[in-house]
Parts: C-alpha cells; structure tokens; sequence
C-alpha cells in the first residue's frame, strides 16, 4: 500500500451555510481527494461506522485530544473517513464535538472500494463498510500504512490496535530543534 495514490473521487459532503439561515442551514458540496489531500500531510483513519462503540468512545475521540502531537509531528489534517452518508457524519461530529477532525463522506463507498478495504457487514445488518485502517498521507500518497490484522467479510471481531492514535504516533518522529 505504500506508494498508492489515493483514488480520484468526488465525496458529497454537507457543508454548512448560514447565508441560508433557517434551522438547517446547510447545503450540498462535493469534494474530491485532491481538495482533501493536495498539498498536505495528513493522517486518514476509517472505521465501520459513525456512532458505533469502538469508534465512538475510542478511536475518533482519541484522534481529536491528540491533535496537538500529530501537528507538532508535522501533520497538517486529521481525517476520517468512512462509509456513512454526510448526514451522518455531520451528526456525529457535532455529538462528539469536534474541533480538529475532520469528517469525510464516504457514503457510496466509492472511495473504501477503491482502496480495497470495503467489506460486508451483512452480519450486523451493515451492509457494505470499511476495514479498519490507518494512513499517513503525504500529497495524496500513501506513506505509511496501519491496517488492522485478518481483512475479511462479516469478521466476527473488531480488531482494534494497529490504527490505534498511539501506535501511529510512536511512529512519527518529532521534528529536531533548530
Ligand atoms: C464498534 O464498536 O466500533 C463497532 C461495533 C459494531 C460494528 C462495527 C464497529
């Protein structure tokens, strides 16, 4: 995986307008990979689903506390993606009251598919979702890959570690002082 430009795709996202006033002042955008990702050095992380407990309680919140050390590494973004629609994800940033990831769209799976991490989840009435991985980006290539153990449909375990925030931390040298 390393090496691997990150699939061209357009993610419909929800962006908020308040020129549109009313209770629900947000309109349609779309947003490609090279939007997210020309440019920069990033962190991309996806997980099966908004909302659910590992991802909830574990792996997006503690992403969001440990911005600080991934900027100070010298990642410009945080992101994560996964196969939910931008209501969803929406909803689920303003519940976990984010300030530094940021959400992407995934709803067609498009993206998930096309960097081979799309697996069925018929078991939990999921349908189609992602594998739990991780990735530092570098100018939309992938430079460095955290992809949880024994890929597979309908897994009956929910491997979590490998993608963990520490352990790709602790693989981030801190720039030398000047
Ligand atoms: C989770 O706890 O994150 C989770 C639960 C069920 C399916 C996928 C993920």
């Amino acid at each position: 995986m390393i090496g691997k430009k990150l699939p061209d795709v357009t993610f419909k996202t929800r962006l908020r307008d308040d020129s549109l006033g009313g209770p629900n002042p947000y309109r349609w955008a779309e947003t490609t990979t090279a939007d997210y990702f020309a440019g920069k050095r990033v962190v991309l992380f996806s997980l099966p689903g908004a909302f659910t407990p590992t991802c909830s309680t574990y792996q997006l919140p503690e992403f969001e506390k440990l911005h600080p050390a991934f900027a100070e590494r010298g990642i410009d973004e945080i992101y994560c993606v996964s196969v939910n629609d931008a209501f969803v994800m929406n909803a689920w940033g303003r519940q976990q009251g984010l300030e530094h990831v940021k959400l992407i769209p995934d709803g067609s799976g498009d993206f998930t598919r096309r960097m081979g991490m799309l697996v069925c989840k018929d078991d939990l009435g999921f349908g189609l979702r992602s594998w739990r991985y991780a990735a530092i980006v570098n100018d939309g290539v992938v430079e460095a890959w955290f992809e949880e153990p024994g890929i597979s449909d309908n897994c009956a375990t929910d491997p979590y570690g490998e993608s963990a925030p520490q352990n790709i931390l602790d693989k981030l040298a801190v720039p030398a002082a000047v």
